[in-house]
């Protein structure tokens, strides 16, 4: 028998520690299936619907759940939650390493099925403050957030769970634990969103002043909340 060592990343260390022991969960966009893996090996969760749209991210993760010797992760060829059924039981999501506008898509396709989640887990490449203003929205609190630097990229993660909240605008930019916690990552993310638009002001013409006037302010808002 073999006995594979699984080693996740940082960013998807970050989201199985926000998975609470004994959810039911399903993973969307599994790709490998790693995290599920992961989850199971290490006895927080039992079982697992890893899911995928595309055939040759079910097949890797197919591969890994017999290099790990992993039952009871049902793997499923899915379009976001449209394989998601009542008699499932699912508690939990998790959907990482997608756009923010396609996970939006896909909650918002299946969005009578989000009555009976209870958590979900997002972690968005981009814009995750459309995340927070969607689910907030929808009935969902941010429970905890956290971010992590990985090859040169940040990520932020960030744990729904149902339950009304209303948040300011600051909140739902930066986010309401991030926001407490300023960390090195947080500051280290705002100053590169600054520098982001201190590039794009100086490609656009002295004439376009109300769009350098509008970058600037920004700047300045986000320059507010930095520990420098
Ligand atoms: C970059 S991978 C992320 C994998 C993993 N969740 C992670 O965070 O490492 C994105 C995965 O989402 C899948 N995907 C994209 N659109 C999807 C959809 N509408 N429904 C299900 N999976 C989707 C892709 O096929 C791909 O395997």
């Amino acid at each position: 028998m073999q006995h594979n060592k699984l080693k996740l990343s940082k960013r998807l260390m970050l989201i199985a520690n926000l998975v609470d022991k004994n959810s039911k969960i399903i993973d969307v966009g599994c790709d490998h299936a790693l995290l599920d893996i992961y989850l199971i090996k290490n006895g927080i969760i039992k079982k697992a619907i890893a899911s995928d749209i595309n055939v040759g991210a079910l097949n890797q993760a197919l591969k890994n759940v017999k290099l790990y010797n992993v039952k009871d992760i049902d793997l499923r060829l899915s379009d976001g939650l449209d394989s998601l059924t009542k008699d499932d039981k699912v508690d939990l999501i998790t959907i990482s390493g997608l756009g923010d506008k396609k996970i939006i898509d896909i909650l918002e396709n299946n969005k009578s099925k989000l009555k009976d989640i209870k958590t979900i887990i997002v972690q968005s490449n981009t814009s995750p403050w459309k995340i927070r203003l969607y689910l907030s929205n929808l009935g969902y609190m941010i429970k905890d957030e956290v971010q992590v630097e990985e090859k040169g990229i940040i990520y932020t993660i960030i744990k729904f769970i149902l339950k009304e909240k209303k948040y300011s605008k600051k909140e739902i930019f930066f986010g309401p634990i991030l926001l407490k916690k300023k960390d090195d990552t947080f500051n280290k993310n705002l100053k590169n969103m600054v520098d982001k638009n201190n590039d794009i002001l100086k490609k656009i013409p002295k004439r376009m002043f109300l769009k350098r006037i509008k970058l600037k302010l920004f700047n300045i808002k986000i320059k507010k909340e930095m520990n420098i």
